[in-house]
């Protein structure tokens, strides 16, 4: 396996704080053989080492942090709002997962479509079959990719094909757990998902915090995506005052959860949010084709509560980050607030790596960090006058005219596969 040991370029570095950025026109970026980021600076005068890929920026790679890969093949399908969708379409589609055949060609579509995106990292729900998320993770571990999936977990409230109790979920979520969490040096993780609460008993819910609380997992669950979906939440826990309440009684509400969406919360939820120091995955592109609503962007970042950008696929309709971002900027308009680009460009990268718990080795250009890279073709780079927030604006609102050159995770290149034949 080849890995970048030099990278000599245009190179934007995201730093700690939210929304920055540092542009070195010619940099030099130096990679050890495992491909971590050794060194990171200008060319020194003199420098002999060739432009790699004349014409692109080099960045941190993209971390979506909600994707569904069972619904690879279901994105565009416009069947209503949120629970109409998923009985209408969804669940159709997710049930051919049972076929490990059908998972591994979707697989391979799933990786390609993220790395030709340049995403590098994502937290991925997995298909309800054990079998599938089994085929899943092997080809994530060929892939390259970075990524934490799990088997979304169903026990009720979905066809009988895709419900598994509790007590066969579980175990199999254990197996698949010993088997992949922390493979390849921690590349992939293992992540507890119930698919979310109206799809699980308060059985799996607590089987599923216990496992997290034992092997130290991360957690991904849905929050208060829909009005309708956190009414039918309120009748199903009566006892609970708030749909993050049901979660929280069961154990699901801890510093290592992801939750998606969280865009109709009350007060008290925005408060046990920040208080358990959970995190929030921010779907916009979604959110506008299910009609769901619009999140409060500013609602979380001034409770410092730890946000990054997830495609949702399928219910998104890109695997393109960029577009998602840019969607995240319509959807603060809605809240008449202007998200710059740089935050934007943040969220995608750093705040996602945030909001996964990867802050040590993911989304920056440091020593000391895992060189997961993205390429992309940008002329606005190459001319002496532009600006850095020129230079963003390409990034994030043209994302047509700025295509991806290369994908990288720890230096080397994910490469574009034969697809498997049908
Ligand atoms: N809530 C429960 N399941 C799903 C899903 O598959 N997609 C979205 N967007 N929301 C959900
Ligand atoms: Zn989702």
């Amino acid at each position: 396996m080849t890995r970048l040991r030099t990278v000599r370029g245009t190179l934007l570095c995201p730093s700690r704080e939210r929304g920055r950025f540092e542009l070195i026109r010619d940099g030099v970026l130096e990679l050890d053989a495992a491909g971590t980021i050794r060194s990171i600076g200008s060319a020194p005068t003199g420098c002999t080492v060739a432009t790699t890929r004349p014409g692109c920026v080099w960045l941190p790679g993209f971390v979506d942090t909600h994707v569904h890969f069972p619904q690879t093949r279901a994105i565009g399908r416009s069947s209503g709002a949120l629970l109409d969708w998923l009985q209408q379409t969804i669940f159709a589609e997710e049930a051919k997962f049972a076929d490990p055949h059908y998972a591994a060609i979707v697989a391979r579509e799933f990786c390609q479509a993220m790395i030709d995106q340049g995403t590098t990292c994502a937290s991925i729900y997995g298909s309800s079959h054990h079998a599938a998320t089994e085929v899943l993770f092997r080809e994530l571990d060929r892939s390259g990719l970075r990524a934490q999936a799990g088997t979304t977990l169903m026990d009720r409230g979905a066809p009988a094909e895709l419900c598994v109790a509790a007590s066969d979920a579980l175990p199999a979520c254990d197996e698949l757990a010993a088997r992949w969490d922390g493979h390849d040096g921690g590349r992939l993780r293992y992540c507890v998902t119930p698919r979310f609460a109206l799809s699980c008993s308060a059985e799996l819910m607590n089987g599923a915090a216990e496992l997290a609380q034992r092997r130290g997992l991360p957690i991904q669950t849905h929050l208060a995506e829909h009005p309708d979906e956190v009414a039918a939440v309120a009748r199903a826990f009566p006892e609970s005052a708030t749909y993050l309440e049901t979660y929280a009684a069961h154990g699901l509400c801890t510093e290592r959860t992801l939750f998606g969406h969280a865009l109709w919360l009350a007060p008290e939820e925005w408060r046990l949010l920040a208080e358990q120091n959970a995190a929030i995955s921010h779907c916009p592109d979604s959110n506008f084709f299910l009609g769901s609503g619009v999140f409060r962007l500013r609602e979380a970042t001034e409770r410092r509560i730890r946000v990054g950008l997830g495609s949702d696929v399928g219910a998104g309709r890109t695997f393109s980050m960029r577009r998602v971002a840019s969607a995240a900027y319509d959807a603060s308009l809605l809240n008449g607030v202007k998200v710059s680009s740089a935050e934007l460009l943040w969220l995608a990268t750093t705040g996602g790596a945030e909001a996964l718990g990867l802050t040590a080795r993911v989304g920056r250009l440091e020593s000391g960090f895992d060189a997961d890279l993205v390429a992309i073709e940008c002329g606005v780079a190459d001319r002496a006058s532009s600006t850095l927030d020129e230079l963003l604006d390409a990034l994030v609102f043209c994302a047509e005219g700025n295509p991806v050159r290369g994908t990288y995770v720890r230096g080397r290149q994910l490469a574009r596969t034969e697809a498997v034949s049908p």
